[in-house]
């Protein structure tokens, strides 16, 4: 056994799509890992005692990994596994994430967002567990000032809808807990845009209806489920006149939270801290059809329609402080992004359900 069996880690939203990829790498490096969700993004396995996700991630990792079926809006439930565990530290997922959703059912996303993180945060402050990883998103940035976008940028004023204001809010309430009293260690996480699968094509992503993404729209198309693209506009200022986007390996991205976690483990990290986890270089939509059609010959039938609400022409991001203080930096390109999206995409065609 070595050190880090011992390290058990309290991940939440550990059935979708970002959490499970994460979890891998965990297990992978050794940790211990129990893991929630409330099955609202995810399908429940055959059995219906652990997500189908997650058995797969126990069958890629040669590993075993604990589950409950637990909502954080459930204060009772998360209790009883806090007393059951001793946790080291807790990597937050658990979120709903649709954008256009949050602007239909704001207080939804505020209850689940927001309210789940309060709780989560109280019962952590009771069982004296202290170090948390939290899963935030570029979008806190809102209308970028000045490209690429670092950490220092200004949050939270231009925000463009509810969705990012959850993760906004969450980052300034850890922020505010991290100063209240000694011991809690904080890391926030902005992704960009996260896409690709475990390169076995075992594990992927699987939104619920029709994807808002664009990566699991294209792959949809390719696979045959959906008919064509929309393009969102090609009168940005841009390149090409398509939104420009900072897309980052899934894997990538599960790197990226050991890293943060082995951080966060150190003695040494004290505070808040956040970090871009992204690649650097920005590609437009119709580069990244055009990188799907070349990786994986298929053809991807599109047509521009009019802007979508809320979308900026550019956004990535600048990493060289997580690659800094995490000594973490991505290393998966756009191609191998769309050879794994299509790998996972034509091996399950209709997601966990095959
Ligand atoms: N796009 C299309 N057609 C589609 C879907 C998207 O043209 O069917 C375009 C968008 O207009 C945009 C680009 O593809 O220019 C990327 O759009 P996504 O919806 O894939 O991603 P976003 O950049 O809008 O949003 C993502 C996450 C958010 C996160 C945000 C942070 O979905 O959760 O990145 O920048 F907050």
């Amino acid at each position: 056994m070595n050190d880090n069996e011992k390290t058990e880690i309290f991940v939440t939203g550990g059935a979708g799509y970002v959490g499970s990829h994460s979890i891998l790498e965990l297990l992978k490096n050794g940790y211990s890992v129990v893991a929630v969700d409330n099955f609202s993004n995810s399908k429940p396995g055959k059995d219906q005692t652990m997500p189908e996700s997650l058995k797969r991630v126990q069958c890629l990792a040669g590993k075993e990994l604990t589950f409950y079926e637990v909502d954080l809006l459930n204060k009772d439930s998360l209790k009883q596994i806090f007393q059951k565990h001793t946790f080291s530290c807790v990597v937050h997922f658990a979120a709903l994430k649709a954008v256009g959703e949050s602007c239909r059912v704001p207080l939804d996303y505020y209850r689940n967002n927001v309210g789940g993180s309060v709780n989560l945060l109280e019962v952590m402050q009771e069982f004296n567990v202290k170090r948390i990883v939290f899963s935030s998103s570029a979008t806190v940035y809102g209308v970028p000032l000045y490209l690429p976008i670092d950490e220092t940028h200004p949050v939270g004023s231009t925000c463009t809808n509810p969705y990012g204001r959850t993760k906004y809010f969450i980052e300034e309430i850890l922020k505010d807990v991290s100063k209240s009293e000694k011991g809690w260690s904080v890391i926030l996480l902005r992704y960009f845009n996260p896409v690709g699968a475990h390169e076995s094509g075992i594990i992927g992503e699987d939104p619920h209806g029709v994807p808002n993404n664009l990566m699991p729209y294209i792959s949809q198309v390719a696979v045959g489920r959906l008919k064509e693209l929309m393009v969102f506009g090609n009168d940005y200022d841009t390149v090409d006149g398509t939104g420009v986007r900072d897309f980052i390996h899934v894997m990538d991205l599960a790197e990226g939270h050991v890293s943060a976690v082995k951080e966060i483990l150190t003695a040494e990290f004290k505070g808040c801290t956040a970090y871009n986890l992204g690649t650097g270089k920005g590609y437009s939509v119709l580069e990244v059809i055009k990188a799907f059609e070349d990786a994986c010959s298929v053809k991807i039938p599109y047509i521009i329609v009019d802007r979508r609400d809320g979308d900026v022409d550019s956004i990535y991001a600048d990493v060289s402080l997580a690659e800094k203080c995490l000594g973490w930096k991505s290393k998966r390109s756009l191609k191998q992004m769309c050879e794994d999206t299509w790998r996972w995409q034509s091996k399950n065609p209709i997601g966990f359900r095959t």
